[in-house]
């Protein structure tokens, strides 16, 4: 936990939920420890979603469909959401949820190694959402970027590892250095890239909001 405990407890008293659709998906996803965004992360993008208005969104990392389904409920019914998953046990649950949710017409699931999908990807996203593998979002970067409008925004979540982000090198689990390593470049890159404006803000696991303000990027 990046914040206060205490504080998160009380932020997330005040949160008003999802409708009785999605809060029973969180229940069930918490339940069946598939890892989904944290409640005031919910929050967070739902304010995003109501300020940027994106009408195509990319997701990357599906697990079982809940943050598609909740940037479906807050975005306009023109809005298309395309989102990515590679873990074949929890694809035909989200299809299922996005089918009982009566989305499949606007979320379209694509499915395999987003590394290998997004560069057969051509169209642009207003908004992308990066929810994977937090050791890849380093390598899925260059790809994002180019499928990124300018102006549109990638979201970027997880990216302070529970506080672990601040630690020496050595004060980090051996297994998860790399991670550590790849996501310090990463954020990095985001603030020292000429074309991007980025914010770390610690909310959830912390996020990071950029907003791609170039046609071009140099990486
Ligand atoms: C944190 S979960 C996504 C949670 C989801 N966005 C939500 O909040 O409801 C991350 C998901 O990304 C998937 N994933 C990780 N690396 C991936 C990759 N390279 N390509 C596609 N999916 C990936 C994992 O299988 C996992 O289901």
């Amino acid at each position: 936990m990046i914040v206060q405990e205490r504080m998160a407890v009380y932020i997330n008293s005040l949160d008003t939920g999802n409708g009785p659709f999605l809060d029973a998906l969180q229940r069930q996803a918490l339940q069946d420890e598939v890892p989904i965004i944290r409640q005031d992360m919910q929050s967070f993008l739902k304010v995003l979603l109501a300020v940027h208005q994106p009408k195509k969104i990319l997701e990357v990392g599906t697990a079982v469909g809940f943050s598609a389904l909740l940037m479906a409920d807050h975005t306009s019914e023109e809005c298309q959401i395309t989102t990515i998953e590679k873990y074949e046990k929890r694809i035909p649950a989200a299809k299922e949820n996005f089918k009982k949710a009566g989305r499949e017409n606007r979320i379209t699931l694509l499915e395999g190694d987003a590394l290998e999908i997004m560069k057969g990807l051509n169209e642009s996203y207003d908004m992308i959402f990066m929810d994977a593998a937090k050791g890849q979002y380093i390598h899925f970067l260059p790809d994002a970027l180019r499928l990124l409008r300018t102006g549109g925004v990638l979201v970027s979540d997880n990216v302070l590892q529970d506080g672990d982000i601040i630690e020496s090198h050595y004060a980090v689990e051996r297994r998860n250095r790399t991670i550590y390593k790849r996501m310090r470049e990463y954020l990095y890159v985001l603030k020292h890239t000429d074309g991007l404006l980025t914010s770390i803000v610690p909310v959830g696991d912390g996020a990071a909001v950029t907003v791609k303000q170039k046609d071009t990027i140099c990486l």
